[in-house]
């Protein structure tokens, strides 16, 4: 809790931080990597860096946390932190680089506010930062230890043992271990971080959902090729995509993740558009291995049959679901040869029946999560009950955006 000194000057700092917070960012970014080039090389996503999309989530986040620390001080932004320190663990993110982080923010807030940081200002915040960084420190810690393992050790050698060519852009991805150490089983849901060499020398991670229940032998993740565009096409998608056949090795790390299926016993309903289905179908692998009999519906969009990645492998699960049916809308109309609920255009909740009190996982560009979500809330489910994954970093913070979080939210309809 922020001590009652503090207090006041984050109240009375946090609107000139927060108007300045995204310059701060940047500038940190560019300190850390001038003094810590080896940051680059495995740990940061230099695509990230290049749409500045990290550098709106920093400080978003350190944003949400200040006014939080101000006006609920009794309880942490759980939710923030929670998928900070997944996403941190799966890079094996140390305790020790707390320190530097800490260095390179500081000196990029004085760079940026100039004498507006007195000893007293820069005294409050960093109280702030060490707050943060330590529910982070410890979330991290007890995340690594339940899996057993060290920052150093979350990675792994994993060989391709098939490679399944989905759709014209989406290709899968089966992994087999390459030594005779357990393979540490994955939450229904979560993703692993796989490192991959660049062809300038650099090491670049990426986080790909699992896309299929563990057998104790593989992992299995689908991947997209982002085409750029006008931009420059996605580096690692495309590499794995054009360049990395069976028999090769890839680094991944433990699956880590927040996102993941609720073992309540109340129904679930997933909704995804494109590439989105890939966590779902991690979690519908793991439904139909455990024998599931709860009411599941999966509720689809895609732009036609042909881009509807891993779809025979979906089906094949939600047949042998006896409560599971599927729904899917294609932007190109609702031809289909397959056994589904087919809807031409987007998404539309009004096409379906939901069950009562179910638990909503989302998966998409966040248009069209944003879309989904006010939907489900108009139709009064709460909140609490509908978890989304972003594929990159959240810029959404849905849970957290209220009017007055200055900073938070801002980028919402990126
Ligand atoms: C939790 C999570 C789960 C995920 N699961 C999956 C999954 O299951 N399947 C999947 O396919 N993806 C998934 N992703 C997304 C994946 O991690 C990558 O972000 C994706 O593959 C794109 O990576 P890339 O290296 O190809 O693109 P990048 O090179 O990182 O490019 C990303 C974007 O930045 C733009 N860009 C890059 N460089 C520049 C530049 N210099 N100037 C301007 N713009 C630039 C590109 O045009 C592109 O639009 C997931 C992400 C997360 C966070
Ligand atoms: C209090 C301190 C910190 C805060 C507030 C913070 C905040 C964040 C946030 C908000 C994200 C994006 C999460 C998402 O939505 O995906 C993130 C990702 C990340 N963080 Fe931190 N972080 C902190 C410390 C650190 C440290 C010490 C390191 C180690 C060098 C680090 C390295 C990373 C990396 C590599 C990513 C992924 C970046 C990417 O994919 O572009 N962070 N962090």
């Amino acid at each position: 809790m922020l001590s009652d000194r503090s207090r006041p000057v984050i109240e009375a700092t946090l609107p000139v931080i927060a108007d300045h917070i995204e310059d701060i960012a940047t500038r940190f970014y560019a300190h850390l990597f001038g003094e810590h080039p080896e940051l680059l090389d495995g740990t940061f996503n230099r695509g990230n860096q290049a749409e500045k999309t990290q550098q709106m989530a920093l400080a978003g986040s350190v944003a949400v946390f200040a006014s939080s620390l101000v006006k609920v001080p009794e309880q942490l932004p759980e939710h923030l932190l929670n998928r900070i320190a997944h996403k941190h663990a799966s890079l094996g993110i140390t305790p020790a680089q707390y320190d530097v982080v800490h260095d390179n923010l500081f000196w990029a807030i004085v760079d940026v506010l100039g004498d507006a940081v007195t000893p007293e200002v820069a005294a409050a915040w960093d109280e702030v930062y060490w707050l943060m960084a330590y529910a982070l420190i410890n979330q991290e810690r007890g995340l690594y230890s339940a899996r057993g393992v060290r920052p150093e050790t979350v990675w792994r050698e994993w060989e391709v043992a098939e490679r399944i060519q989905e759709t014209e852009d989406v290709v899968t991805f089966r992994m087999r271990r390459t030594d005779d150490r357990l393979v540490k089983t994955s939450l229904p849901g979560q993703y692993v971080t796989v490192q991959v060499p660049m062809p300038d020398g650099v090491r670049q991670p990426r986080q790909y959902s699992l896309t299929r229940a563990d057998d104790g032998e593989h992992r299995q993740f689908s991947v997209k090729r982002v085409k750029g565009e006008g931009k420059p096409d996605g580096e690692v998608s495309n590499f794995l995509f054009d360049r990395v056949q069976v028999g090769e090795r890839l680094t991944m790390s433990l699956p880590f993740g927040d996102v993941v299926l609720d073992d309540s016993g109340r129904p679930v309903v997933f909704a995804s558009a494109g590439i989105g289905v890939t966590p779902m179908a991690g979690m519908l692998s793991h439904l139909a291995t455990a024998g599931s009999h709860l009411p599941i519906t999966l509720l689809h969009a895609d732009t036609d049959e042909a881009s509807f990645a891993l779809h025979r492998q979906v089906l094949d699960d939600i047949g042998k679901l006896p409560g599971a049916s599927a729904h899917v809308w294609y932007e190109r109309g609702a031809e289909s040869s397959l056994p589904l609920d087919v809807h031409a255009g987007v998404m539309n909740l009004d096409d379906v029946k939901l069950p009562a009190d179910a638990i909503y996982y989302l998966c998409g560009p966040l248009p069209f999560m944003q879309g989904i979500r006010s939907a489900l809330i108009e139709q009064d489910v709460a909140p609490r009950d509908i978890q989304y994954e972003v594929f990159g970093p959240d810029l959404w913070q849905a849970d957290l955006v209220t009017e007055e979080t200055p900073g938070a939210g801002r980028h919402a309809a990126a």
